[in-house]
């Protein structure tokens, strides 16, 4: 299974499923998109000789041109399976639906709660006593796309956005290669917007 990750940022879930892609693993990350060029990500896949590509918005730019660079360079590399990691652009619904199916996110939230950004936090002030990380499908509706695995951890009382985040981050590093490999096993399927493992509802 062919798998492109698009990432902005640090890229720690892009070396969680790196590092998942063991020679005998039945996926290979065959490339990294970044929208941009300091992307920590791009370091960590430099390093585990993975071919990158930029796209870069330019000024001006609007989202249908900026996606249908996007989109050209994610066709080039023939991906089996999208994923996203920290990919902090909004795509437009021309590419998400093009790849439904074949597109997945990781959240740092119980989906469907705490939709959007600043989510840690927003779990800390809501007196939330769990909160967690979820990989759902990407559908044109921004984490609203069928939930297929979520880890829970604990809010503790004066917890920090920053300590809670991190909790989060290890359960999403130890989930979110999980989801690929199962997709990449084929046990994973979306059908009008219900996620499958087995043949199972999820
Ligand atoms: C993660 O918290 C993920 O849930 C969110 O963006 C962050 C990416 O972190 N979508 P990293 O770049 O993988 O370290």
């Amino acid at each position: 299974c062919r798998v492109l990750v698009l990432i902005s940022g640090n890229g720690s879930n892009l070396q969680a499923i790196i590092d998942h892609a063991q020679p005998k693993a039945s996926f290979e990350v065959v490339g990294v998109i970044s929208n941009k060029t300091d992307a920590y990500g791009l370091v960590r896949a430099r390093e585990a000789d993975i071919n990158c590509t930029c796209v870069i918005a330019t000024p001006g730019e609007n989202r249908a041109a900026y996606d249908d660079r996007l989109r050209a360079a994610i066709d080039s590399y023939q991906p089996d399976l999208l994923v996203l990691a920290g990919f902090m652009r909004i795509l437009s619904d021309d590419l998400v639906t093009a790849y439904q199916g074949r597109m997945i996110n990781v959240h740092p939230s119980l989906l469907p709660k705490f939709t959007g950004l600043n989510t840690h936090q927003r779990a800390i002030d809501a007196g939330e006593q769990e909160h967690g990380a979820s990989v759902h499908f990407v559908i044109p509706q921004l984490d609203a796309g069928p939930v297929i695995l979520q880890a829970k951890v604990p809010v503790f009382e004066d917890d920090s956005a920053e300590l809670l985040a991190e909790r989060v981050h290890e359960q999403e590093h130890a989930i979110y290669p999980l989801v690929v490999k199962w997709f990449a096993d084929n046990r994973l399927k979306m059908v009008n917007n219900q996620a499958y493992l087995d043949g199972e509802p999820l």
